[in-house]
């Protein structure tokens, strides 16, 4: 099929990839003229393991090109993805005017019957607006269908996950689009499931707010585990092999970040509140979050004593592991409380060093993981990355003044670490 996504983000862009990697015709549209130049020439503006692979090969094979012009793009498919940011305000609520130009754009546009999916991460009843939008501003008596085709895809594992979904979830206001969506989503063998529109945004908020929760949770029983002695792996493996609870999204961590929960639970918040609902389940959700910082930064406090002119060593600046996404990264946050309280910092992130220096100076960058710990009066490690479970642990104890590790995402065996001769902190064990 001909296929239209508006925006290359993490979203559109994987998307895009995607559709033409099962044999869509797509045309990616971006604002940004220098954005869209790297990808013509088959370079990649994101870290995204498997991704730049697919672009270089799809942009090859003719089923991927990308422009600046939405006019191009609505002219040359039937269906069209809107995947463009909806960043948080300052109060918690969702700044939707990229969304709205994007409908405004479109409208303008159309001169045949188009299908609108909306991809964006959006309060519920946004379909409506979209509609609207378009109907104010589209030629007379074009017809249209607006759908809501939430997205759930992890960055990091952004190609696997949209390659293989759990689920599609389609929202519609009429059956007239269902057959097109169906046929764009049949390559992918998901349950494709059809709801009103309402329900599909919501699908969405609910459902990152719920695994926020579920992180939020566990890290409240690490907090009982630590003042218990019992382990909260054991705890999460235990709870984890009860299917209704499930083994995913129960490590215990310094707290989630990036791009989504944060900005979803806010927004939720936010939308509950404005129908009358005080959402507080999600609120705690917030609390329990940030004063996991807090106890983790507290702990370090406590172990050194005082942080100031003291060298600690971080492992890890981006969100999570596999992205060099660093937005609402816990971990950047650790770094700037440690500067805060006076410590200098020698940091190392296998792909989120270069956009770490423009918002985290006056550290030193070190190349070489194993190097981080040279002068260090203790090292961290922030985010969970995989490398980080073959630091040299060795060479790691005899290059930090002390040999104390603080772990934020329990990457270690406690007996084995003390058995090497490490003071080891790390969540709820
Ligand atoms: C999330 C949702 O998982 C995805 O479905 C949605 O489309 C976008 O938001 P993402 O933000 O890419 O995806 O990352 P995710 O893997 O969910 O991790 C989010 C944060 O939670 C990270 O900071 C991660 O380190 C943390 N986390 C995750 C934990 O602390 N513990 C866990 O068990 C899982």
């Amino acid at each position: 099929m001909k296929l239209t996504i508006i925006g290359t983000g993490y979203v559109g862009l994987v998307t895009g990839t995607c559709f033409a990697e099962v044999g869509h015709q797509v045309v990616c549209v971006d604002n940004d003229p220098a954005k869209v130049k790297l990808l013509q020439e088959g370079g990649i503006p994101i870290y995204e393991p498997g991704l730049e692979e697919l672009v270089k090969k799809n942009v090859g094979a003719g089923r991927l090109t990308f422009t600046t012009s939405t006019a191009e793009g609505v002219e040359k498919s039937d269906v069209i993805f809107i995947a463009v940011p909806t960043p948080p305000q300052p109060d918690g609520s969702v700044d939707m005017s990229f969304l709205e130009r994007v409908a405004r754009d479109i409208a303008a546009a159309m001169t045949s019957y188009k299908i609108v999916v909306d991809k964006s991460t959006v309060p519920v009843q946004t379909g409506d607006k979209v509609a609207e939008a378009i109907k104010r501003y589209g030629k007379a008596r074009v017809e249209f269908d607006v759908v809501s085709n939430p997205e759930f895809l992890r960055e990091g594992f952004a190609v696997e996950d949209l390659m293989h979904p759990d689920r599609i979830v389609v929202g519609v206001r009429s059956q007239r689009p269902v057959p097109a969506l169906q046929e764009i989503y049949a390559p992918f063998n998901a349950p494709i499931i059809i709801t009103d529109i309402n329900s599909a945004e919501l699908i969405k908020h609910a459902s990152n707010s719920f695994l926020a929760l579920k992180i939020s949770y566990i890290n409240a029983v690490a907090v009982l585990c630590e003042a218990t002695g019992a382990n909260i792996q054991e705890v999460a493996h235990g709870m984890g092999m009860d299917e209704r609870i499930g083994r995913r999204f129960l490590h215990a961590s310094l707290g989630f970040g990036g791009s989504c929960f944060p900005k979803d639970l806010s927004a939720f918040i936010k939308i509950a509140e404005q129908v009358g609902y005080d959402f507080r389940l999600l609120k705690e959700v917030q609390h329990i979050n940030a004063a996991q910082m807090d106890r983790f930064v507290k702990k370090i406090q406590e172990t050194l004593w005082v942080l100031k002119d003291k060298t600690i060593g971080v492992l890890g600046l981006a969100f999570k592991q596999n992205t060099d996404d660093i937005r609402s990264s816990p971990a950047l946050d650790l770094c700037h409380r440690l500067q805060k309280e006076g410590a200098v910092l020698r940091v190392h992130d296998p792909k989120a060093m270069e956009k770490a220096k423009a918002v985290l100076k006056d550290v030193t960058y070190v190349e070489d993981m194993n190097a981080v710990a040279e002068g260090c009066d203790a090292l961290v490690i922030a985010t969970e990355w995989d490398e980080f479970k073959k630091l040299d642990l060795d060479r790691a104890r005899k290059a930090l003044t002390h040999p104390i590790l603080f772990d934020g995402r329990n990457l270690f065996d406690p007996a084995e670490m003390e058995r090497l001769g490490f003071i080891y902190k790390s969540i709820g064990r």
